[in-house]
């Protein structure tokens, strides 16, 4: 018995279908994961960005709970640099993390308070004791070299 063509082609068309299906999901798949890595090179690269060091102070610039602000990472960024101790310094972003209104660091309450709306920053790791904003306020990295009080970068939070 001779095949009849039309079923034969029809036969092969409806094997193709699940091929060209498995092959769009291929390209799918494919093109996910290109996006996907794009994405997570594009990641690493922002978090692999140095930030510049930058001289802020010389040791004994201020004295002790006395402040100095600078501007960090760029022009437009400031920050506050805190003596602690006699040899201990903590500096932190002076932008309050809920509107933008400065910070000011206030020692009897052992951290740095935003007027705007009554908040409270902790000293120790930017943490928000008190008051609406939504993120501690970013950390600056300091290093110290010689008498140079240096800021080395931002801490991710
Ligand atoms: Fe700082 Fe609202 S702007 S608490």
């Amino acid at each position: 018995m001779a095949e009849n063509p039309g079923e034969q082609r029809d036969g092969q068309l409806q094997g193709q279908q699940p091929t060209r299906r498995s092959f769009v999901k291929s390209i799918a798949v494919v093109i996910g994961a290109i996006i996907l890595g794009g994405l997570w090179g594009l990641r690493r690269w922002y978090h692999s960005q140095s930030t510049p060091a930058q001289v802020i102070a010389q040791m004994g610039d201020i004295p002790v709970n006395g402040t100095k602000i600078f501007q960090y990472p760029t022009d437009v960024a400031p920050c506050i640099l805190v003596r602690t101790g006699e040899t201990s310094y903590a500096a932190y972003s002076r932008i309050c993390t809920h509107n933008s209104c400065p910070v000011f660091y206030r020692p009897d309450e052992n951290g740095f308070e935003c007027r705007c709306h009554n908040a409270l920053f902790s000293i120790t790791d930017g943490s928000v004791l008190q008051g609406p904003p939504p993120r501690p306020l970013p950390r600056i990295l300091l290093e110290f070299r010689g008498n140079d009080i240096l800021a080395v970068g931002v801490a991710k939070t």
